[in-house]
């Protein structure tokens, strides 16, 4: 199996509003590669392990699958959040409608949206559920939890300490109003349409 490539930022290390270079450093080139890196080791060890010793209590076999969702929520999540930074933060596109839509207003939506990033011990994730065709801001509080299948997720937000520990101690409310003025609009409109686009195309 082709191995997994740490994708590189896609701008750079102090660009972002509010979230500095050295966070940023270590969130991505240390924490975020270290979830590839142990994924592209899981299933290095999956093609050898001993699938007649699978068990639920303990066993390799269960060890490393646990660990894979871990790690592949891990690296997926964090390409997100990286990927959905370095915009100007001002709201536009399909994806606005929808917010307004869905949530009432932009404010109601903003204010759930950062009301659940405090809430969650990991990630906040606004999400389009193709199954009743809305928005939603679900919370997970670890890689591997919180996730709603078939849920695509279009703007996620690392509410982990190490995403704003350095810049602002424990102040993640203020974490959160720097990551707003960060996000990439367009990007999140090109996943929301991805999302829609794909409920679409099962019917
Ligand atoms: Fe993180």
């Amino acid at each position: 199996m082709a191995k997994h490539p740490v994708k590189a930022l896609p701008y750079a290390n102090d660009a972002l509003k509010g979230i500095g270079a050295k966070t940023i450093e270590i969130h991505h080139d240390k924490l975020y590669a270290g979830y590839v890196n142990k994924r592209n080791e899981i299933e290095e060890a999956l093609t050898g392990v001993d699938r007649s010793k699978a068990n639920q209590i303990y066993s390799q076999m269960r060890g490393l699958k646990h660990e894979e969702t871990f790690a592949a929520n891990g690296q997926i999540l964090h390409e997100l959040y990286f990927g959905v930074m370095g915009g100007d933060g001002q709201p536009a596109g399909e994806v606005f409608d929808k917010i307004k839509e869905d949530f009432g207003s932009y404010a109601s939506w903003e204010e759930d949206f950062k009301a659940s990033g405090m809430c969650a011990r990991g990630w906040v994730v606004l999400a389009y559920d193709p199954t009743d065709g809305r928005l939603h801001n679900f919370i997970g509080d670890a890689q591997n939890q919180g996730g709603v299948w078939g849920a695509f997720p279009v703007l996620p937000c690392d509410t982990y300490e190490h995403s704003y520990f350095i810049d602002y101690g424990s102040d993640r409310k203020a974490y959160l109003e720097a990551f707003m003025r960060n996000i990439s609009w367009p990007e999140v409109n090109r996943r929301y349409l991805a999302a829609v686009n794909m409920a679409l195309a099962k019917k």
